[in-house]
């Protein structure tokens, strides 16, 4: 195995077979060839550098049902909250004060006009104030072109937006048969925020019930396919009050996923060099340490949690979901030694954009 695995590590393409294999790997020596090399790439082309991107969890209110998710709408023992925007707008601006040039915005997915002006309004202010030196990346669901194009406008500068699975089928089963809920719209939405002048980022869940090995081989393919600037993926946890709960015995151990998780970092960093890959706090829901073991298999981003206290605890997409309530300062210093403990550097103060972006628009 040793020798094969060798040359098709050092192929410049990798097929779908090729790609099943690496997933497939299983034995420590094996498994130390696949993140060895992601790290060399990761190493070659982003530096032993980890960007740092503060994650503000805007609302929790989401007009979706998703079959998996927490906070879905159907779940009434959620309590509901939604950050006033002059908390959002001083949170931003604690944090490029604090020394983080990026963060990220994420929310339930909500179309409302009031919602999407408010949205608006935070990201003019965070131009304004930061003189647009701020990276601001939105992870806001399915929304319009028109709205993709006004939050473009008024500053934001990357959109991550999960695809959860390539295959029609499997989103179709994690998800209600309804008109919210279609595969061809996130399809086009994606077509949408590239049309729209965005870094455009997408992601898949890892371990979901009757996903297979293949499933996720595609997951990468389509990745490399759409030409994603960056990459949020991690493993699919169960949580008690979501339908799926009820087909739990369907799914692989948490280790298992946390170890496929770390397989999908490792292989995606080795088909698309460049690219930003987000080492997901979903990992740390599993092992302490997962995020760093997330680092070490090939993702260069970490997203401290940098929501106000008080509303902290509610966004629980996933049972375990590690929140660690204490304030800003303290949540990026003890982020920071984690970091370097590994042995990388942590990266605060610049953007951090994606290197295939950069490269993109350089050759267009
Ligand atoms: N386990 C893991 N990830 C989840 N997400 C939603 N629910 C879960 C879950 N139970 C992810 C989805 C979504 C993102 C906001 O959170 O991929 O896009
Ligand atoms: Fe809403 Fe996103 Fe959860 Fe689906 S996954 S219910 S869109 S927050």
């Amino acid at each position: 195995m040793t020798r094969i695995l060798s040359e098709i590590l050092n192929q410049n393409e990798l097929t779908k077979e090729d790609i099943v294999l690496l997933l497939n790997l299983n034995n420590p020596s094996d498994l130390s060839l696949l993140f060895e090399k992601a790290r060399n790439i990761r190493d070659q082309y982003c530096g032993a550098k980890v960007f740092f991107r503060g994650l503000i969890e805007v609302s929790n209110i989401c007009k979706k049902n998703c079959l998996y998710c927490g906070i879905r709408s159907g779940n009434k023992a959620v309590l509901r909250y939604d950050i006033p925007e002059n908390e959002i707008i001083e949170t931003a601006k604690t944090a490029w004060d604090n020394g983080l040039a990026a963060i990220v915005l994420q929310s339930g997915e909500r179309t409302d006009k009031a919602y999407i002006d408010k949205i608006t309004n935070i990201l003019k202010a965070i131009s304004s104030y930061t003189q647009k030196g701020m990276r601001v990346t939105l992870s806001l669901g399915e929304q319009k072109k028109d709205t993709y194009k006004s939050w473009k406008e008024a500053g934001a500068d990357a959109y991550l937006l999960r695809i959860e699975t390539s295959n029609p089928g499997l989103f179709r089963k994690i998800h209600p048969d309804n008109r919210f809920h279609r595969f061809e719209n996130r399809l086009q939405a994606l077509e949408h925020l590239k049309e729209s002048g965005f870094q455009v980022g997408t992601g898949v869940m890892i371990g979901l019930p009757f996903q297979t090995i293949e499933d996720l081989a595609d997951d990468l393919l389509f990745m490399q396919k759409i030409d994603v600037d960056m990459v949020g993926m991690g493993p699919y946890l169960e949580h008690q009050e979501t339908p799926m709960f009820s087909i739990r015995n369907h799914l692989k151990s948490e280790n298992e996923r946390l170890l496929l998780t770390l397989k999908m970092y490792a292989v995606l960093r080795i088909i698309m060099k460049d690219i930003n890959i987000a080492s997901t706090t979903a990992l740390e829901a599993i092992s302490p340490d997962g995020r760093i073991q997330g680092i070490q298999a090939g993702a260069n981003v970490v997203m401290p949690n940098i929501t106000p206290v008080k509303y902290l605890g509610n966004y629980m997409i996933y049972h375990n979901k590690a929140v660690s309530k204490v304030e800003m300062t303290e949540t990026l210093e003890k982020a920071k030694k984690s970091v370097e403990k590994s042995g990388f550097e942590p990266v605060l103060n610049v953007r951090g954009d994606s290197l295939h972006w950069i490269e993109k628009k350089r050759t267009f």
